[in-house]
């Protein structure tokens, strides 16, 4: 095995086009070289959501101008790559197949290895693209399409404690600032809106505390927070805004609350499963960007007296250094594919849990 590895790394399976060159110089910490991100935010708003097809062309029309751009900043041509990692699933399948088809034309093209990745492992390794994380640790990944707490014991062994049953808090921050009249994404719009409010105004259910385990559960919050908006509109005839702040507020604390209670029983299911202690907890996802909900998690790790680790913000939302690292940690595996790797629309983590119910907006991904 070459002890310098430099792998390319695809990411495709929602609303982002991107490429990431990703460099590891024997058992160094690897470093990104570079990262390039195509958000499709302006071509999905009249939608007030994703649009699969929508999403795919526009994913299949910049692949290559990512994938040149992440070699030419990085200054490397394809002859300085060792392998092409890229995500085979779970996700929009229009998306994932022009990823795939990229990597493979790539692949075959420079007669490169080709590593399919779940994006899921992506988001759950991000911690180790900044931090020497050790195996096993304790996952907290949070995002628009997905949200679950996992056993990480190394890049391809991954137990679900729990998970959402029904949207992801992503999403619920999303319907949440369309409910509120707030720009989406929703999660950075609602969270900026409650940095002036007061989150004791509303007192919004903790959906789920009340029953055994670390599921969780957001849609009913979002339908509290539809009443009491239309509620102060039928009082006062609109909504003001400091009552935009306050319900962005109230929402917020109802969903940091039942975040770090499910994380106490997480870990304590993890020390129960494992008979250890996680490295640490570690957060990804764009959910893991809400600064209010990371300082609560950080304050339960000081109590709980274990290391808490987030990525940097631009890792905790899709991207392909994510991409990259996992491909990099099943190449140093031996885990490589050809040319049969298939896209998957679905493609859980964990095959040996029992699936979710219910599903996010960009569909139920595990
Ligand atoms: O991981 P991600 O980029 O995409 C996938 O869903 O895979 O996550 C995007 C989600 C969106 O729903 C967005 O509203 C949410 O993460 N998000 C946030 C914040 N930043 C992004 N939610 C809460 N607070 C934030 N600061
Ligand atoms: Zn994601």
């Amino acid at each position: 095995m070459k002890r310098n590895l430099t792998i390319l790394g695809l990411e495709s399976s929602c609303d982002d086009t991107a490429a990431a060159i990703l460099r590891q110089s024997g058992d160094d910490q690897p470093v990104v070289l570079s990262s390039v991100v195509y958000g499709q935010t302006e071509l999905h708003a009249d939608f007030g959501g994703v649009v699969p097809e929508i999403a795919a062309r526009a994913h299949a029309e910049k692949l290559d101008l990512c994938v040149e751009e992440a070699l030419h900043r990085a200054r490397l041509s394809l002859r300085d790559i060792d392998a092409i990692a890229v995500t085979a699933g779970p996700g929009l399948i229009g998306g994932v197949l022009a990823g795939v088809m990229c990597a493979k034309g790539l692949a075959a093209g420079a007669g490169l290895p080709l590593i399919g990745v779940n994006h899921l492992a992506g988001h759950a390794l991000t911690p180790r693209l900044s931090d020497d994380l050790q195996y096993p640790y304790l996952m907290l990944l949070a995002s628009g399409g997905h949200c679950q707490f996992l056993v990480v014991r190394d890049q391809d062994d991954f137990t679900r404690l729990g998970g959402t049953i029904d949207d992801a808090p992503g999403e619920a921050f999303d319907k949440t600032a369309h409910l509120l009249g707030l720009p989406q994404p929703g999660g950075p719009t609602v969270e900026a809106a409650a940095e002036r409010g007061d989150e004791k105004r509303f007192d919004f259910p903790r959906p789920l505390l009340d029953r055994k385990g670390c599921d969780m559960s957001f849609s009913g919050l979002k339908t509290a927070l539809l009443r009491a908006r239309d509620a102060l509109i039928q009082q006062q005839g609109g909504l003001r805004k400091q009552d935009v702040a306050d319900l962005a507020a109230s929402f917020q604390a109802a969903v940091r609350d039942v975040m770090v209670e499910k994380a106490r029983r997480a870990l304590r299911y993890f020390r129960d499963q494992t008979g250890a202690n996680p490295s640490a907890l570690a957060v990804a996802g764009g959910v893991a960007a809400n600064r209010s909900i990371r300082a609560a998690l950080e304050q339960l790790c000081e109590s709980e007296g274990l290391r808490f680790t987030a990525p940097p913000l631009q890792y905790c939302t899709d991207n392909a250094a994510m991409i990259a690292l996992a491909g990099l940690e099943r190449y140093r595996a031996g885990q490589i594919d050809d040319m049969t790797l298939a896209a998957r629309p679905r493609w859980p983590l964990d095959q040996t849990s029992a699936p979710m119910l219910g599903g996010g907006k960009k569909g139920a991904k595990a």
